[in-house]
């Protein structure tokens, strides 16, 4: 078998001869003699806290490349910690995809081990994967175990709006919400409810990317430092069998990803994630295409904050294959995983051990757990909502415009008492999209005001050309494209106006007659607001960056360069 770490390692000559003896430190002679080099690409750092176990998973990985006989090398790649970076993890999302994968090119490498976990590190490293295509298996780190307080659940994230909402209903007290603190985080892992970790941990799996039946598997569990050996070898077995991204990342491997992500009641930062990573493959996945395959998907699965149980209680029950066999007439039995073998294939031995938390076909929790794609006159390229996660008396609504000019804006006026709004008000934050805020934060699920709280208040229209967390909720419309700092309708909105909600329909709209609404200046207020960068990352990302319709990647960053590299180093 030829490797491609054989243009690096084999032969007599200098540069063979530099290449082998830097890498020597103890590594057997055999190491470059015909045996895969398998790099496992870490997102572990102390600053990305739901990670920091896969040096440990790492380890692992380790020994099953090794066990197969191929060479371990890990690579320490760009992590985000979504809680703690600022103003948020979106921004590099991009940068960490682009770096990975100019490392995955440049070195001598025959496949690669992906480990991630917190929000934008799966969907980065199978970005890089899909752009450099050579043979890639994810491991997922795995959620945290569920914490409690108060004999109570605390799900992450999620229960941190819920709580902090309370305080501000005057239903709970400041020194109880902070109680609270200590007993959120229970163990390592990522966040425990459905929120996008979970979800694009989940989703990596049904899109064939990972070892069929590991994700999900709580990050403590010893059967993941099981799965993360048997990856390891799995690794070695693709590089012989020449399995690649470009084999297993097919437009029916998305169509299961959008099935899977119905079905699970995933986070719709998804569908921004699998968007960019179908670009980077060519495959012209749509907003579209995620409405008409999801839509009529039956919500399965139980999870806060659609529902009521957490990922440690989803993998007793069954996990992913569990919930896929129910809705197997639906997914598409041509797309392959990295084993070789056809998704569809491990679903015959999958089994629902607790109907609370995965619900058969003929009783689920919605009939329809899809994300809608809404259009119309206020976001002509798509706006996304989560109807499972909304307000049903909601979903069809008329309500007056409450703009916010941006997210300081909001902070500064929205516990005014005077404020102008009340429980039928439609909440309208600008300046949150990629371009403008800039990296799409997750702050469009704003926090109700005040005195609608304390009227007993729990939801209003919202709609915001950010995203929101995974772990939220709410009726919140998200994603609208074109954002307002692209020149979308949005930044016409003005305080009063009527905009119309309708998920049924699919319509998101301004009541407003087009002329009236063409001849409006856009809010010169919201644009003093919009991102300016002058230098760095944020002025390439600015400069370059794509709408959310189409995944926010780099337009320079969409499609592939495969893994050769034409030049030698010395
Ligand atoms: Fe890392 Fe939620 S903060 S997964
Ligand atoms: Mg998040």
């Amino acid at each position: 078998m030829s490797l491609r770490s054989d243009a690096w390692y084999s032969g007599d000559d200098r540069n063979a001869y530099m290449h082998r003896a830097w890498m020597r430190r103890g590594v057997p002679g055999s190491a470059f003699e015909g045996r895969p080099q398998i790099a496992i690409a870490n997102t572990a750092s102390d600053l990305t806290p739901c990670n920091s176990h896969l040096t440990e998973v790492a380890a692992s990985v380790r020994n099953g490349i090794y066990e197969a006989g191929g060479i371990p090398l890990e690579l320490p790649v760009v992590s985000l910690g979504e809680t703690q970076v600022r103003p948020t993890a979106m921004l590099w999302r991009n940068m960490a995809a682009m770096s990975t994968e100019e490392m995955l090119r440049a070195n001598p490498i025959d496949g690669v081990v992906l480990l991630g976990g917190c929000d934008k590190t799966i969907p980065s490293l199978l970005m890089a994967a899909a752009s450099v295509d050579l043979p890639a298996v994810v491991v997922p780190g795995g959620p945290m175990l569920t914490g409690t307080f108060r004999g109570t659940p605390l799900g992450c994230g999620t229960d941190v709006w819920r709580l902090s909402e309370e305080v501000r209903a005057g239903t709970l007290s400041q020194e109880d919400f902070l109680r609270s603190e200590s007993a959120t985080i229970r163990s390592k892992g990522h966040c425990n409810t459905m929120g996008t970790a979970s979800t694009m941990g989940l989703l990596a799996e049904a899109l064939g990317t990972v070892l069929p039946g590991t994700a999900g598997t709580p990050a403590p569990d010893s059967r993941l430092l099981e799965a993360a050996h048997d990856t390891g070898r799995l690794a070695v077995e693709m590089v012989a069998a020449g399995r690649r991204p470009s084999d297993v990342l097919t437009r029916a491997s998305f169509h299961n990803a959008i099935v899977a992500l119905a079905a699970i009641g995933g986070s719709t930062n998804a569908v921004v994630h699998l968007l960019a990573i179908a670009g980077r493959l060519g495959i012209d996945l749509t907003l579209d295409d995620v409405d008409r395959i999801g839509s009529r998907v039956p919500l399965l699965v139980d999870l806060l904050p659609a529902g009521r149980f957490l990922m440690d209680d989803l993998h007793r029950a069954g996990g992913l294959l569990a919930v896929l066999r129910e809705v197997r007439d639906l997914l598409d039995p041509t797309a392959i995983t990295v084993t070789g073998k056809p998704l569809v294939e491990y679903l015959d031995s999958a089994q629902i051990w607790d109907p609370e938390v995965i619900r058969t076909r003929e009783a689920p929790l919605l009939p329809e757990g899809g994300i809608a794609v809404l259009r119309g006159n206020l976001a002509p390229r798509g706006a996304v909502i989560k109807p499972a996660a909304a307000s049903p008396h909601l979903l069809r609504h008329r309500g007056r415009a409450v703009v916010f000019d941006s997210i300081e804006d909001f902070h500064a006026r929205v516990d005014d008492p005077g404020l102008d709004v009340d429980a039928n008000s439609v909440m309208v934050l600008r300046g949150c999209g990629p371009k403008g805020y800039p990296g799409m934060p997750e702050v469009s699920n704003m926090p109700l005001p005040k005195k609608l709280l304390e009227a007993g208040v729990r939801d209003v229209v919202r709609v915001c050309d950010g995203r929101m967390s995974g772990t939220a909720y709410g009726t919140v419309v998200l994603h609208v494209a074109p954002e307002a700092a692209a020149g979308g309708p949005l930044a016409l909105v003005r305080d009063g106006d009527w905009i119309e909600l309708d998920v049924p329909g699919r319509r998101l709209s301004i009541d407003i007659p087009d002329d009236e609404l063409a001849a409006r200046e856009p809010s010169a207020v919201a644009a003093a607001s919009y991102a300016a960068p002058s230098r760095g990352w944020e002025k390439l990302y600015v400069d370059h960056v794509l709408q959310a319709d189409t995944g926010a990647d780099l337009d320079f960053l969409v499609g592939s360069s495969g893994d050769q590299v034409s030049r030698e180093s010395h």
